[in-house]
């Protein structure tokens, strides 16, 4: 009888706390996002359920979101333009604005038909990247919506690509280096053309025959804390239900190190901590002091 009573209110409180979650951050882009560039190529479809963006050789198109947010676990599900993307570039990012700004940024690199995207990945703090690791993913981006985040807490920054970490950025800064934690960022999108570099290089250019050149996302979820008028939610909401996200000390279980290792031997394409050319000086601190980079 107990047993059962304690359950029934565990039950409860548990759905009760997931419906409060969810309406907290109920991803519809019409009341969550702003288009920043490009008109009607940028569209809010199905009741705010859904955003496509459009690339053509007059313009790209681009979205922000209307929240700032100081740490947080940001999802979105992301179909890639199919077919022969080359030349585009589609980035998914969370920035802050002004002079020395921190930036959190996913970069997918078009190519031809049948040959891969790279996922280009840096991290900007205090107005300095120069970070760059690049990918190629497992499977097809374009042929399925498939779920891309980023994990941002005092300690660390987790890129996820369906839940497996792909890179991790440590807090090293009582080594110097400097971590972003103290300016609020949004979260940007745009799809633009970069045909002078992104695919091999620059040398395979956009085949403007192909446009409109069109990439969609859904599911957009947010569990971070809101930065208004100068001050985090988190910090002054005790009773928030974003304290029960796991994302706030979140740090790499033994999957996600098994998951991460796989990811950085067999599907790494460049890493900026091996580029001992680019850095005559010595590779930036950094890279000497932590293991997944
Ligand atoms: C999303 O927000 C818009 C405008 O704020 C509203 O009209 C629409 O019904 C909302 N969609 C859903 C699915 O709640
Ligand atoms: C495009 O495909 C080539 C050949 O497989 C590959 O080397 C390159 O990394 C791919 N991505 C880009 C953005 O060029």
């Amino acid at each position: 009888m107990y047993f059962c009573n304690y359950t029934m209110t565990l039950l409860l409180s548990v759905v009760f706390m997931s419906s409060l979650l969810m309406s907290a951050v109920a991803g519809n882009f019409s009341s969550e996002f702003d288009i920043t560039f490009g008109d009607q190529r940028a569209k809010i479809l199905n009741g705010g359920q859904m955003l496509t963006l459009s690339l053509d050789r007059f313009s790209g198109s681009g979205f922000k979101s209307k929240n700032e947010y100081l740490f947080g676990r940001i999802d979105m599900q992301i179909k890639l333009v199919p077919e022969n993307s080359a030349g585009t570039v589609t980035a998914f990012y969370l920035s802050s604005e002004g002079a020395g700004h921190d930036e959190i940024d996913f970069e997918f690199l078009g190519n031809l038909s049948g040959d891969p995207y790279t996922v280009h990945t840096n991290v900007f703090s205090q107005g300095k990247g120069n970070r760059e690791q690049q990918f190629h993913l497992w499977f097809d981006p374009t042929k399925a919506f498939h779920t891309y985040s980023i994990l941002w807490n005092p300690q660390r920054i987790i890129f996820l690509v369906d839940n497996n970490p792909i890179r991790v950025f440590n807090n090293l800064e009582s080594h110097g280096v400097p971590y972003p934690k103290s300016q609020p960022m949004r979260l940007y999108s745009s799809l633009w053309n970069a045909d002078d570099w992104a695919t091999r290089g620059g040398s395979v250019k956009t085949d403007w025959t192909k446009a409109p050149f069109t990439a969609s996302y859904r599911n957009f979820n947010a569990e971070a804390c809101l930065w208004t008028a100068g001050s985090s939610s988190c910090a002054s909401n005790s009773a928030s239900s974003f304290k029960a996200g796991a994302w706030q000390d979140q740090a790499l279980d033994a999957r996600g190190r098994n998951r991460i290792r796989w990811v950085q031997q067999k599907q790494m394409v460049y890493n900026y901590c091996t580029d001992i050319k680019r850095f005559p000086q010595g590779l930036p601190p950094e890279c000497k002091r932590s293991r997944f980079l």
